[in-house]
């Protein structure tokens, strides 16, 4: 069995007060919410305070993006030893905004995946095809060569300790989700690509309005969220929703 997981992107949002005011509500929540794993991906400066108020509580941090080198004369980047060293959990590799503003290839993608993988943590690796390549029939091309290219390098088993996430780029942001067919459709696609316990995300303008409908769908393990995972009630609401998954 899966266990539904829920996991928030802050992307470049918080402050060190405002992270703890929001990290209190939703931990306070998560305590006592069973089956379905929570996280938070937070920026790199709040990484060693958030490891902080999050030991001994249920609710788990991870970065949102790493190095592909192990150390060296890279300015400005980080590593996964570095993460590791804070008991990071989770790293998402491969995000859209990453392929899109900052050139990541699927190479580059495939050997960060790997890099979080031999630190002993887990990646959650974003697949996802843009408007136009969705207007021109393409969906299933694209998230296959970007998942096939990560397996080449880490080999199919590797999925045993990572989470993928499809999140098509035009519903990220947007407030145009996919709906829970296309997000199924998708899914069902991309599961016969993994192992049968690789738990699939959906994320793309998930909200406790259209969570429940999209964690309804058989392939859709839990979300990936972004601006609503920055309001505490709506991150609950949409952890609860991936709870009573199924
Ligand atoms: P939104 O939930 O803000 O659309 O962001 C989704 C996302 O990119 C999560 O990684």
């Amino acid at each position: 069995m899966r266990t539904p997981l829920v996991a928030g992107n802050w992307k470049m949002h918080g402050n060190r007060a405002a992270n703890r005011v929001l990290l209190e509500a939703v931990v306070r929540e998560t305590e006592t919410l069973g089956g379905v794993e929570c996280v938070v991906c937070v920026p790199f400066p709040y990484l060693g305070e958030v490891a902080g108020q999050l030991a001994k509580t249920r609710l788990v941090w991870g970065a949102q993006n790493l190095s592909e080198h192990s150390h060296g004369a890279f300015t400005g980047e980080v590593s996964a030893t570095m993460l590791a060293e804070f008991n990071c959990r989770y790293v998402i590799v491969g995000h859209s905004e990453r392929r899109q503003h900052y050139g990541e290839t699927d190479a580059v993608v495939a050997a960060k995946y790997a890099a979080v993988l031999a630190q002993g943590m887990k990646p959650i690796l974003c697949v996802g095809e843009t408007l136009v390549q969705r207007d021109a029939g393409q969906t299933e091309q694209v998230v296959a060569r970007q998942l096939q290219v990560v397996l080449d390098l880490s080999g199919k088993k590797s999925l045993e300790n990572a989470v993928l996430a499809y999140e098509p780029v035009w519903a990220i942001g947007s407030g145009r989700t996919a709906t829970p067919e296309q997000a199924q459709a998708v899914h069902a696609f991309l599961r016969a690509r993994v192992l049968r316990e690789t738990c699939i995300l959906y994320g793309g303008s998930v909200k406790p309005e259209n969570a429940a409908a999209l964690f309804a769908m058989q392939d859709v393990d839990g979300g990936l969220i972004g601006g609503a995972s920055l309001v505490a009630g709506d991150f609950i609401a949409i952890a609860r929703a991936a709870q009573h998954k199924g």
